[in-house]
């Protein structure tokens, strides 16, 4: 079986690790990994190659930053053409990012089968560019496999066929575990001269949040209390920087003392603070998802979240954009009232492998073939 996957942007990295582990296991399987270059930062792309041991992406289309469709039809093109050099028998995309679904298009209108990693997440919110993309790339894909049972309700309430959801866990856990006592030998702390359990973290990057001076000033000043009781670490994404520096004086920056501005980190640097952090305040996807594993509080800034197992089951609190619930959501926890959480099935290192296994069966029966 020749399988072609495809990473694009930073959150897909921590995805296709333990994928490409799981395939190297497998005699049987040829694979091509696919950069897009959605992300092209060392930061932002290079760093999570090196620390995952992701092999050097087989071809990079390099197609960077760009509007939306700009972005998404220069990945069309340029993998239309690899698509037909190379003929794969499977395409398989992971997450909800531009890449995701400019890929799972063309390849299914080369009637090449496309894979869905992480299928059947719903924010209900069709403001966000990812929920389009999720959408998308689910109603044409052939094979969905879901990190937890809401996921495949969603699928079946939108009409997919039962058969072809399996739900098989979380990838993003696998590499988690796959990587916490690296991270944990990093002596993270005294790198960045902080205590145990003695700072937040913070990321921020959706344009919903940023993108406007009103919603980071909303944010921002949250944060000018709350660091006044616990210093603030923030890595931040490049489009945040743009924005905080467009938005906001240099010096109400500096007058936030314990406020720590840094660069994005790599993965096993960050997964290192968030281990020791005293909870987290996010707008990611996936951080909600690893807070949750590591029993950390998480607060996310969103109205809604596409993972509500992270609030059911794990340390996950929607705050939405609203300066006060922010603030009392973090005193709360630093009285020691955060939220614990326990583990959702299948969160547990083998998902990957799960799907491997799922994959291999499925083409041995044809049921592969388009
Ligand atoms: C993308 C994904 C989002 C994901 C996020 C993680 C979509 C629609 N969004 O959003 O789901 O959570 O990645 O970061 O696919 N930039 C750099 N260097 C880089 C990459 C980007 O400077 O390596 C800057 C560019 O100026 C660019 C901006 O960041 O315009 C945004 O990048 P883009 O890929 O458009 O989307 P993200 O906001 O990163």
């Amino acid at each position: 079986m020749k399988i072609l996957s495809v990473v694009g942007a930073r959150p897909n990295f921590m995805k296709i690790a333990p994928i490409v582990r799981a395939i190297r296991a497998h005699k049987g399987i040829q694979h091509i990994l696919v950069h897009t270059g959605q992300h092209y930062d060392h930061a932002m792309s290079g760093s999570f190659f090196k620390d995952l041991g992701i092999p050097k992406p087989n071809i990079n289309l390099g197609i960077g930053s760009g509007s939306h469709a700009k972005q998404t039809a220069e990945i069309m093109m340029a993998f239309e053409h690899v698509l037909m050099k190379v003929k794969p028998d499977v395409v398989l995309v992971v997450g909800d990012v531009n890449s995701t679904m400019a890929c799972s298009l063309v390849a299914t209108k080369l009637r090449i089968a496309v894979v869905h990693v992480e299928a059947g997440l719903r924010s209900y919110d069709r403001n966000m560019p990812e929920e389009i993309n999720r959408l998308v790339t689910d109603s044409i894909a052939d094979l969905l496999f879901t990190t937890s049972e809401d996921a495949d309700k969603n699928l079946i309430k939108e009409g997919l066929p039962k058969d072809r959801i399996y739900f098989v866990g979380n990838v993003m856990i696998d590499t988690l575990m796959n990587n916490l006592v690296a991270a944990q030998r990093l002596n993270i702390l005294s790198k960045f001269a902080l205590k145990k359990k003695a700072f937040a973290l913070v990321t921020l990057h959706r344009p919903s949040n940023v993108d406007s001076k009103e919603s980071l000033s909303k944010i921002m000043n949250a944060f000018k209390v709350i660091q006044n009781k616990i210093p603030i670490v923030f890595p931040v994404h490049p489009r945040t920087k743009k924005n905080l520096e467009k938005f906001l004086s240099k010096n109400e920056l500096m007058k936030m003392k314990q406020m720590v501005f840094i660069e994005p980190l790599g993965y096993l640097d960050f997964l290192a603070l968030m281990n020791e952090a005293k909870f987290v305040i996010t707008d990611s996807g996936g951080i909600q998802e690893e807070t949750t594993v590591l029993g950390i509080p998480c607060l996310t800034v969103r109205e809604n979240t596409e993972r509500p197992i992270t609030i059911t089951e794990g340390t996950n609190t929607l705050v939405g954009l609203n300066t006060d619930k922010i603030i009392k959501e973090s005193l709360k926890i630093l009285k020691g009232q955060g939220k614990k959480g326990r583990r959702p099935k299948f969160w547990d290192g083998k998902a990957s492998t799960r799907i491997i296994k799922t994959l291999v069966a499925l083409h041995k029966q044809g049921r592969l073939l388009r």
